[in-house]
């Protein structure tokens, strides 16, 4: 079936973060909200049937995970990103941040050190930091305006006893999605060390033109041993509010461990919605994905072509993955208080401001392009007025 990705869905009775939120966050309503990382899109059609079906059964007690649910996962993971992973060495969790948090807590000790890879999503700095970890920053390298790793750089903080590294593949807010020479040079450079590397691959299904996913732990057994995958549909179909993600772990021990961890917090079952969304996603919303892949596609190149021709000012990167831009506006001019005010109070934009990525990032924002096209034009014309009446004034 053919997609509608154009028309504006009224989220205002939808309860969204993302628009709800608005006035606790940036202070005003005013804004357009291109923030939280949801879209704006009805998911796939055969999602919403499943949970429609599961609604009209009309009990909603503890729920059993079929064994079909996991074997949907492995499939997905084999048919679009060629890894086998072992369905029984998968848990449920309910969301990645969740996960990466309570691995933190309980695989590591206080004083233990974490290496993450900035600018990065920022929960990475709050998971080490809120459980009294240290966190070793590797920042990337921005090569003219593509970011790259900085690997003698993470060869010198892996050599200093780190245990974990957080790699977040395809990578926000920089939209990377990384080569497998890359990944190859740092998983050897972290299995040389001792480190064990955390794969947050949640922005795995959303990667464009010639770009290819490669899952970390599908390059080698070595890797494969080596790696702790975080994946969910929750980016890749819009569900993010079911609260399911799948935890892939490298072996048995580690595997019980954390269900250990869910077991005494008793968040092992998926909600009832969830149960069945995931499955139907996984093996109903490949039709859905690939036309909204290429809308989102779309979207990054009418973003790049307004601001070339309007507001030059504002260089957008065309992401290879995420549908997250990253948007470069130092030529404003403005510190990182003066550009949040701008985007706020002059462009009328609620955007996430580079700094909470890195606090080398002053000067970036990053804009959500999961949303109708209509969207990205109010903004980009509220930007492009903003920017000229600054112009006029100067
Ligand atoms: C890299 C990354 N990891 C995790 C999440 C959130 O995952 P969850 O909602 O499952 O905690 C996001 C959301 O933007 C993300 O970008």
């Amino acid at each position: 079936m053919k997609y509608d990705f154009d028309t504006v869905i009224d989220r205002t009775n939808n309860f969204a973060a993302k628009y709800d939120e608005i006035g606790l966050k940036f202070g005003r309503e005013d804004l357009v909200p291109l923030w939280v990382a949801d879209m704006d899109f009805r998911t796939a059609e055969p999602i919403i049937e499943a949970i429609r079906q599961r609604a009209e059964q009309g009990i909603f007690g503890y729920t059993s995970r079929p064994k079909s649910y996991f074997a949907a996962v492995s499939e997905w993971l084999s048919r679009r990103h060629g890894w086998s992973a072992d369905p029984s060495l998968m848990l449920h969790s309910p969301g990645v941040v969740p996960s990466l948090s309570m691995m933190i807590q309980h695989f590591t000790e206080p004083g233990d050190k974490i290496i993450i890879q900035s600018p990065v999503y920022y929960p990475f700095f709050d998971v080490v930091r809120s459980h009294g970890r240290q966190l070793l920053e590797n920042p990337l390298k921005n090569v003219n305006g593509r970011y790259e790793m900085d690997y003698d750089h993470l060869a010198e903080l892996a050599a200093q006893g780190a245990k974990y590294l957080l790699l977040c593949s395809p990578h926000n807010p920089v939209g990377r999605v990384w080569h497998k020479d890359e990944l190859v040079r740092l998983g050897q450079l972290c299995l040389r060390h001792g480190v064990t590397v955390i794969a947050d691959e949640i922005h795995s299904d959303l990667v464009y033109s010639a770009h290819k996913h490669i899952p970390f732990a599908s390059i080698s057994e070595e890797f494969r041993q080596n790696t702790i995958t975080c994946i969910a549909p929750s980016k890749t179909f819009n569900l993010a509010g079911l609260q399911a993600s799948i935890v892939i772990f490298p072996n048995r021990e580690y595997k019980a461990r954390f269900d250990a961890i869910l077991g005494n917090l008793d968040i092992r079952r998926n909600n009832c919605f969830s149960l069945v969304a995931v499955e139907a996603a996984y093996r109903q919303g490949e039709e859905w994905l690939e036309q909204v892949n290429a809308y989102i596609k779309d979207n990054f190149a009418y973003i790049g072509d307004f601001c070339r021709t309007h507001i030059p000012e504002i260089k957008p990167n065309e992401p290879e993955g995420t549908y997250l831009v990253w948007l470069d506006c130092r030529e404003l001019g403005l510190n990182r208080t003066e550009l949040h005010d701008f985007m706020l109070n002059e462009a009328k934009l609620a955007l996430d401001d580079g700094f909470w990525f890195s606090e080398q990032a002053d000067g970036y924002m990053r804009l959500n392009a999961a949303c109708p096209r209509s969207i990205l034009t109010k903004a980009l014309t509220q930007l492009k007025q903003a920017i000229a009446a600054r112009r006029d004034k100067d």
